[in-house]
């Protein structure tokens, strides 16, 4: 399922006086079976962005248009109920708005909500959890007992239990520890195997680079670039400045090497690529 933007603008408390415009002419487009990462600084809009999605935030202007459903200033409760099945959306910290007194509940909730039995979002509960390798022996616990990691996990799968088409990530890895990021970028990897659409709000540029199959970059409420990562990553070194934007770890390793007169057309994006060209360097002048 595609999703659209067409010329959306934005703001928080429209028509009131304390009406704040966060989002200016955005046009934008998410493509099915893909990854498409949206970076930018704190404060850019990212969050903002992708809650127009399934339709939590309404375009004050523009339209979103999700499959063949349009999102406008206008669009009524019922047909947002529609739009937020197709939608697993994973906020920031979802761990905070878990809820229910046992692990199987609190995931069973989604698709209770969309009408399942509720012998069918159990079935649909236990096959997210499985997805996300929540260990059976904590179906029954309190969310609440659980570490942080698995607290997320659950969270997420909670998101993913109606089988949605379209799958939002707001930094689903912040705070978690390598080994639970790895884990992420792998779920995102075969979300996208199961052709899905998938949205992923990220800091880590080595994950955007490892995943997304294309990139948008939010500037002050503005689409500041839309592209895939390696045009993106190979943009002038003075862009990712005025964007306070990181490069991937090799290609900040390989603009070290730059001011030491070492050439290269492509920077390097990954440990891979870099090694590459330390070694040709290595071959052909060592
Ligand atoms: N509920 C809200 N009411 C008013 N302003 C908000 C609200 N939520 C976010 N903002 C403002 O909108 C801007 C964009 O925020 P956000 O979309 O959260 O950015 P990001 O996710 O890129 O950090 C920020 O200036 C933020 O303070
Ligand atoms: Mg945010």
């Amino acid at each position: 399922m595609a999703i659209n933007f067409q010329q959306v603008n934005f703001s928080y408390g429209a028509g009131t006086s304390l009406e704040q415009p966060i989002l200016f002419d955005i046009t934008a487009n998410f493509p099915t079976g893909q990854v498409t990462a949206v970076v930018g600084q704190t404060g850019s809009g990212k969050s903002t962005l992708i809650q127009h999605i399934n339709g939590l935030l309404l375009p004050t202007e523009g339209q979103v248009t999700v499959a063949d459903h349009h999102i406008t200033a206008n669009t009524k409760e019922k047909e947002l109920m529609r739009i937020r099945e197709k939608v697993g959306m994973v906020f920031q910290f979802p761990e905070n708005q878990l809820f229910a007194n046992t692990v199987l509940e609190d995931v069973m909730y989604g698709p209770i909500n969309f009408g399942y039995s509720r012998s069918d979002a159990k079935n649909a509960a236990e096959i997210a959890l499985k997805r996300l390798n929540v260990s059976e022996t904590l179906w029954e616990k309190s969310p609440f007992e659980l570490s942080g990691g698995q607290m997320r996990r659950i969270a997420i799968a909670g998101a993913l239990a109606s089988n949605p088409d379209i799958v939002v990530l707001d930094e689903p890895a912040a705070g978690l520890d390598p080994r639970g990021q790895q884990e992420l970028l792998n779920l995102v990897i075969e979300l996208k195997t199961l052709n899905k659409t998938v949205i992923l709000i990220s800091h880590q540029m080595d994950h955007v680079a490892q995943i997304a199959d294309q990139v948008i970059v939010m500037h002050e409420g503005k689409v500041a670039a839309q592209e895939a990562p390696e045009q993106l990553f190979n943009r002038d070194i003075q862009w990712f400045t005025d964007m306070k934007l990181d490069l991937p770890k090799a290609g900040q390793f390989a603009e070290k090497l730059r001011q030491q007169d070492w050439q290269f057309e492509q920077r390097p994006l990954t440990i891979k690529a870099l090694t590459d060209l330390i070694n040709s360097r290595g071959t052909t002048h060592g």
